[in-house]
Order: C-alpha cells, then sequence, then structure tokens
C-alpha cells in the first residue's frame, strides 16, 4: 500500500519522515516513474495527473491545497474521494494575513503610503475600531478562523455562508437575502469563498455598489471570483477605498496590468497562507488513520457543491 507525493521535494522530505514514523505501514513514494501504479492507495497533488488512470486502486485524492478548484473533478473516478487540505498551517497563515491586511485598511496603511510617496505629511481622521464593520464571504474553517482572530479588536463581525451558521459575536448570513444586508453593513469586505461556478465573477460591479461609499475589500479567495476593472473602477470613482489583494487572474499578473501602479491597492503574489509541510503530513497520516477505520476524511470534498 502507497502513498504517492505529487509535489516539491522540500515538502516531500517533511511528509517522507512523517509517514516513516507516523504510518510505517503505508510505503510513500515521491518518483511516479518507479512506483507500482496498482499499489497506489493514496496520491496528495496540485492538480489532477494526466495519467490518474493508471492508478486502478486509488482510494483518496489529496489536495495539497485548501482549494480544490485546480481538480477536474470528471478526471476523477467517482470511486476515489477527494480531500482538500484542513491543517492548522494554513489557518494561522492565514489569521496573520487578513489581520494584517484589516489592520492596514483600518488604519488608513495605502493612504498614508501614497502620501510618503508624495511627500505629504498629512492626518487622516481615524475611526474607531466599533464603528469599522467587518464582513467575511464565506464562513468554512477560513473564515471562522480568522473571525475568530479579529474578535479581540472590537471590530462589529458578520459572515456569510450558503447554509446557515451560528457564531457566537458574529453576525451571521445566508443566502441571496442575507447577502445584501451583509454588504450594506461591511466597511472592510475579505472574499474566503472557494471557486465554484456560483463563485465566478462575484466580486463585480454589482457587488461593490452594494457596499457602503468608502468601504476596502481584502482578497484572499481565488483569482477569477474578482473582476479586476471592476474593482479599478470602483477604487477610481472613490466608491471603494482601498483594497488587499493576494489572487488574481493570471497569476502572475501582466507587467502592464493596472494593478501593479494603483495606490490604492495593495498586492501579494497568492502568499496569503501556505501549506506547511509538516502540520499537513500530520492532517493526512490522521485522515488516512480516520479512512481505514471507517470514518469520512476531514475535509471531504462534496463534488455536487464544487468545494
Ligand atoms: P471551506 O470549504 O471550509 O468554506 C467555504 C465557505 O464558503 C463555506 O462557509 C461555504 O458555505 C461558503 N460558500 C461556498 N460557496 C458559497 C456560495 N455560493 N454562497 C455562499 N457561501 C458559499 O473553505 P476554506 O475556508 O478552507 O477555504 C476557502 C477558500 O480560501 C479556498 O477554497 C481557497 O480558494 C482560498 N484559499 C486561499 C489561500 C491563499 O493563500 N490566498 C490559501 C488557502 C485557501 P457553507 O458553510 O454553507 O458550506
Ligand atoms: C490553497 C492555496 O488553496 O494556496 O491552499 O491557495
Amino acid at each position: 500500500m502507497t502513498f504517492l507525493f505529487n509535489s516539491d521535494a522540500r515538502r516531500a522530505a517533511v511528509f517522507a519522515g512523517a509517514f516513516a514514523r507516523d504510518l510505517p505501514d503505508v510505503a510513500f513514494a515521491n518518483d511516479a516513474a518507479t512506483v507500482d501504479p496498482d499499489a497506489v492507495r493514496y496520491l496528495i497533488t496540485w492538480t489532477v495527473p494526466d495519467n490518474l488512470a493508471r492508478y486502478r486502486n486509488l482510494e483518496i485524492l489529496f489536495s495539497i491545497g485548501a482549494g480544490v478548484d485546480q481538480f477536474r473533478f470528471d478526471a476523477v473516478p467517482a470511486t476515489v474521494k477527494i480531500v482538500r487540505m484542513v491543517e492548522e498551517g494554513i489557518v494561522r497563515m492565514m489569521q496573520e494575513y487578513v489581520t494584517l491586511a484589516v489592520l492596514a485598511l483600518h488604519r488608513n496603511l495605502p493612504a498614508y503610503l501614497a502620501q510618503q510617496r508624495a511627500g505629504e505629511w498629512l492626518d487622516i481622521p481615524q475611526i474607531q475600531a466599533g464603528s469599522r464593520r467587518i464582513g467575511v464571504l464565506g464562513l468554512g474553517q477560513l473564515g471562522q478562523a480568522v473571525l475568530d482572530r479579529l474578535k479581540p479588536f472590537g471590530f462589529p463581525l458578520a459572515g456569510w455562508s450558503r447554509s446557515p451558521r451560528q457564531i457566537d459575536g458574529v453576525t451571521c448570513r445566508h443566502g441571496e437575502a442575507g447577502l445584501e444586508a451583509m454588504l450594506a453593513a461591511s466597511d472592510i469586505l475579505i472574499c474566503l469563498l472557494p471557486l465554484t461556478e456560483d463563485t465566478r465573477g462575484f466580486l463585480n460591479a454589482e457587488l461593490f455598489a452594494k457596499l457602503p461609499r468608502g468601504a476596502a475589500l481584502v482578497h484572499t479567495g481565488r483569482g477569477p471570483q474578482l473582476d479586476h476593472q471592476a474593482l479599478v473602477a470602483a477604487l477610481d470613482s472613490g466608491h471603494l477605498s482601498a483594497a488587499m489583494v493576494d489572487v488574481t487572474d493570471p497569476e502572475p499578473l501582466p507587467a502592464s496590468h493596472p494593478f501593479w501602479p494603483h495606490p490604492k491597492i495593495i498586492l501579494s503574489p497568492h502568499v496569503a497562507s501556505v501549506t506547511q509541510p509538516a502540520t499537513a503530513a500530520h492532517a493526512v497520516i490522521d485522515n488516512i488513520r480516520r479512512h481505514r477505520a471507517g470514518l469520512e476524511p476531514i475535509g471531504l470534498v462534496d463534488r455536487s457543491r464544487g468545494y
């Protein structure tokens, strides 16, 4: 029985050590060319390999990342479970990034950076945290974790999901009607939605128009959720005040893209959160144990929902 690792050598070494120590009856392999395809029961990868059909006894296809939008579900036999990455390293990094972004936007950092470049020493009236309303799109493992981390600052917190949720200290909304209400009361909007057919192009002109004037955006979901032109137009008109953008489409952006020089955009190269090999190996091993015990793996993807 083999676990096949299809990603970078640095993380492979950490996974190999964890498997040898914690799950020695499952052989670890990271060279698809030399592995016996019939022995492969578990495969971890970022994209679905073209030759997936050769692994006839595959039971679980793990994503090395939290998202699974890069997987072609129709290329994966229905008998194979698809499991996304749920691990504490990703969660912690996303909490750090979103906290950084929210505080930067709350404390007018993009405007102060622009002033510094222009040699200007001007104070901007500071809204207090209790009056800066935060709205999070997506109340999954990451949306909930960032809300939890933001609690001590005293921002009024809200979140939106597909199905109803209840979270202490957070105004939870769901569905179409819930979205309008949350947008109207979000001074900083954070996108932590998975990319699906429903969320492609979601952050568009219509949505921005529903935010209060002067609102700001943190985009850490997926690039194709954001209409780039609509964001630039909303920032240039003054309807939105600033944006911190971690994911774009394409990645990287071409050199001539308007996001690069935009004074109201802080751009990062899809680094909000990165799978940490030690904690990820632990999560994957735990999931294999669960699966072998007849339990559902944590992060099992519902193919019909697309996440
Ligand atoms: P989860 O699957 O745990 O949560 C997804 C949330 O989004 C759920 O609350 C779900 O609602 C909600 N949702 C999905 N579709 C809709 C919809 N159509 N309308 C309303 N709500 C919807 O995902 P994670 O929290 O683990 O991750 C979220 C995303 O973050 C990933 O898919 C990935 O794209 C992105 N990500 C980005 C990284 C980066 O570095 N920038 C790193 C890691 C992840 P419900 O609760 O009802 O199911
Ligand atoms: C992920 C990512 O999905 O890195 O983990 O975006």
